[in-house]
């Protein structure tokens, strides 16, 4: 594979699909071919399933059930979208991946890493983002900015303690291998987030450029 496979992540209300839309807009100033995407979800099927994950219902979710779906979303998603463009040489900008399922499920929920990485591995392959941007934010700051935009969605109605288990995990994870993560203050304004993407772009279009 040629491509560039980049992704953002963070708890809720990280500002992570305004970001996206930024990093995006500045790379293509580059002539650089950016194919935009997200997870769960990023073709009709796996949208499909993504409204199955983010629907509260009354029976509650096995948490097992749970890391399934978002698996079952991310094998279509990379056969039809993330695979064949890194095939052509794309940059994919993916809002989310594994990471979530690792900082949600195995963070959130409490399932063990090695059950994660089993399937990983399963649906993956050995493929892994080049660079991921993690947008971090105190949780009250972010859950209230997610409880601004409407009704909450299945995972937003979780609580603090889920919150900080996701969040203490993306932190982790990034501390154990800085080569591939960089952390975003996304608790600044816009126009400072948006300088700090900024300041990271020179490396991400070298990057890009192979
Ligand atoms: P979004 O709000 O960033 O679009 O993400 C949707 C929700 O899905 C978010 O609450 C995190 C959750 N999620 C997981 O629990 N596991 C995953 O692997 C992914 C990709 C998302």
């Amino acid at each position: 594979m040629s491509g560039l496979f980049i992704t953002l992540e963070g708890p809720e209300g990280a500002g992570k699909s305004t970001n996206r839309e930024y990093l995006a807009e500045r790379l293509r100033e580059h002539s650089i071919d950016v194919v935009m995407t997200r997870e769960p979800g990023g073709t009709p099927l796996a949208e499909k399933i993504r409204e199955i994950l983010l629907s509260p219902t009354d029976e509650a979710m096995a948490a097992d059930t749970e890391l399934l779906l978002v698996f079952a979303a991310r094998a279509q998603h990379l056969a039809q979208v993330i695979r064949p463009a890194l095939k052509r040489g794309a940059v994919v900008l993916c809002d989310r991946f594994t990471d979530a399922t690792y900082a949600y499920q195995g963070g959130g929920r409490g399932l063990s890493e090695a059950r994660i990485g089993v399937l990983e591995s399963f649906v993956q392959g050995d493929l892994r983002p080049d660079l991921t941007l993690v947008f971090d934010l105190p949780i009250e700051v972010g859950l209230a900015r997610a409880a601004e935009r409407g009704r909450l969605d299945r995972f937003e109605q979780e609580g603090h303690d889920f919150f900080n288990a996701v969040r203490q995990t993306y932190l982790r994870h990034a501390a154990q291998a800085p080569e591939r993560y960089r952390i975003v203050n996304a608790a600044q304004s816009l126009a400072e987030v948006q300088a700090s993407i900024d300041a990271l772009l020179p490396q991400i279009v070298e990057l890009c450029r192979g």
